[in-house]
């Protein structure tokens, strides 16, 4: 099984955690957070890497930095809409958000040239996010941040193409620019760690399960460029200098920022290592990864990640803009959208009788799930959906009825703000 996040699967979300390794993300994981929004308490964000850090973080008050990215392609859908709900959330929680437009990318895989791939986040996404209520931020473009490139091309030092093609399925036809697209993104991803943008910190990518490949490659990618190691072993630590330079001096500075944070048991100088009970590993962590900075090295620390599940479309299948009749678009007309919702899948019965007497499968209705990607904000009224559903109580045309006025007036609201985004939308392009 591989994933592929330029292919159009549907998921089996269970398989994730055995095969790749992908952490659960439950209400143990999101119950101390301020306010824990709706894609928390429905289950839409399901999987994570290395929250812990960014909770540690959050609770602590120290600075730590969202980025996520968007490919302009197509016009945005409902699906898109619940990364941006998320940026959202993390900026009103104090995280400092940079949101990247893969023009690159675009270009590389999808055959845009980087006028249309510019054109399109203006004109598609970026309004779009501003109507839904998304703060002054920094949006750039991959093809005009030189740091982005920079670091792509200096990084790939550490990576081969055994690799890249076993991560990617990626053959002798592939194009290059498409090979290079996973670099620019790790570019993305941890530029945001330069001195210049938030420095050394905990950076979250909040993305669809289909981005976990290149959060992986991340991951291996700074890890490589690390000029530590930390070794968790029964309670223990093991704090290990990973090259053959300057061993005796790295080691001195560790043991020096070790003592803030915990005790030392042992120094092993032909071990290139130093044991110890650390109390607080992600701050020991920083600090070994500015001692690397002075060194000349990156030290970034390895991104986190959360991923959604993906909202269906209208027929069961992905939601996805090559097929319009099946997606519903922020920029939908309310008649366009009616009549895309009066046709989608529900989990109605074949009649009203059978409905009334044996209930509906609202666990395999599009309505209802658009009613939990947030559509219906009350999780008590979303609730009460849920039983008259299986109780035969209410049947598809009310639910119908309800939904399309409900998107009636969320598309109404967003066009108003869409032409009030055009004024301030210079404030965040940098
Ligand atoms: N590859 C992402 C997509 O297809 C877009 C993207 C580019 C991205 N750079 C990123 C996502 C960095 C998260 C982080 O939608
Ligand atoms: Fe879906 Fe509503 Fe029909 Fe139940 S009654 S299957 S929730 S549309």
């Amino acid at each position: 099984m591989i994933i592929d996040p330029w292919g159009s699967q549907k998921y089996e979300y269970e398989k994730l955690f055995e095969n790749f390794g992908i952490q659960k993300f439950d209400e143990n994981t999101w119950k101390d957070l301020p306010s824990p929004p709706f894609f928390f308490r429905r289950k839409i964000v399901f999987g994570h890497r290395d929250f812990e850090r960014i909770k540690h973080a959050i609770k602590r008050g120290d600075k730590w930095a969202i980025l996520t990215g968007l490919m302009p392609s197509g016009k945005m859908h409902f699906g898109h809409k619940i990364v941006i709900d998320q940026v959202i959330y993390y900026q009103s929680i104090g995280a400092e958000i940079h949101i990247a437009v893969a023009d690159i990318e675009a270009y590389a895989t999808r055959g845009y040239t980087l006028e249309e791939a510019k054109r399109i986040a203006m004109e598609e996404y970026i309004l779009n996010y501003i109507a839904l209520g998304l703060k002054p931020c920094r949006i750039y473009f991959q093809s005009e941040n030189e740091d982005v490139k920079d670091l792509a091309y200096l990084l790939a030092k550490k990576a081969n193409w055994s690799q890249v093609a076993a991560i990617y399925g990626f053959g002798g036809a592939t194009n290059m620019a498409h090979v290079f697209a996973p670099f620019i993104q790790t570019g993305d991803i941890l530029h945001v760690q330069m001195e210049k943008y938030s420095g050394i910190c905990p950076t979250l990518v909040p993305v669809g399960v289909d981005q976990d490949p290149h959060i992986r490659f991340c991951r291996d990618l700074a890890d490589a460029h690390r000029l530590y190691s930390i070794v968790k072993q029964d309670g223990k630590t093991g704090i290990f200098v990973k090259g053959d330079e300057n061993v005796k001096e790295l080691l001195d500075e560790a043991e020096i920022v070790i003592r803030e944070y915990g005790k030392i048991l042992e120094r092993k100088d032909d071990y290139k290592a130093i044991y110890a009970m650390v109390n607080d590993l992600f701050a020991l962590d920083i600090k070994l990864a500015e001692i690397e900075r002075k060194h000349g090295s990156y030290g970034f620390i390895l991104p986190s990640s959360t991923y959604h599940r993906f909202i269906s479309g209208l027929d069961g299948n992905k939601m996805s803009s090559s097929r319009p009749q099946y997606a519903l678009f922020l920029s939908d007309t309310p008649e366009e959208a009616k009549k895309k919702i009066w046709a989608a899948k529900t989990g109605g019965a074949a009649t009203a009788e059978e409905q009334r007497k044996h209930g509906g499968k609202p666990e395999e209705c599009i309505i209802y799930e658009l009613f939990t990607y947030g559509l219906i904000k009350e999780d008590k009224e979303l609730q009460e959906i849920y039983e008259g559903c299986r109780g035969g109580k209410i049947l598809c045309g009310e639910c119908k009825k309800l939904a399309n006025q409900l998107m009636t007036e969320f598309l109404m609201e967003m066009k108003e703000k869409r032409e009030g985004a055009r004024d301030i939308i210079k404030e965040y392009i940098s």
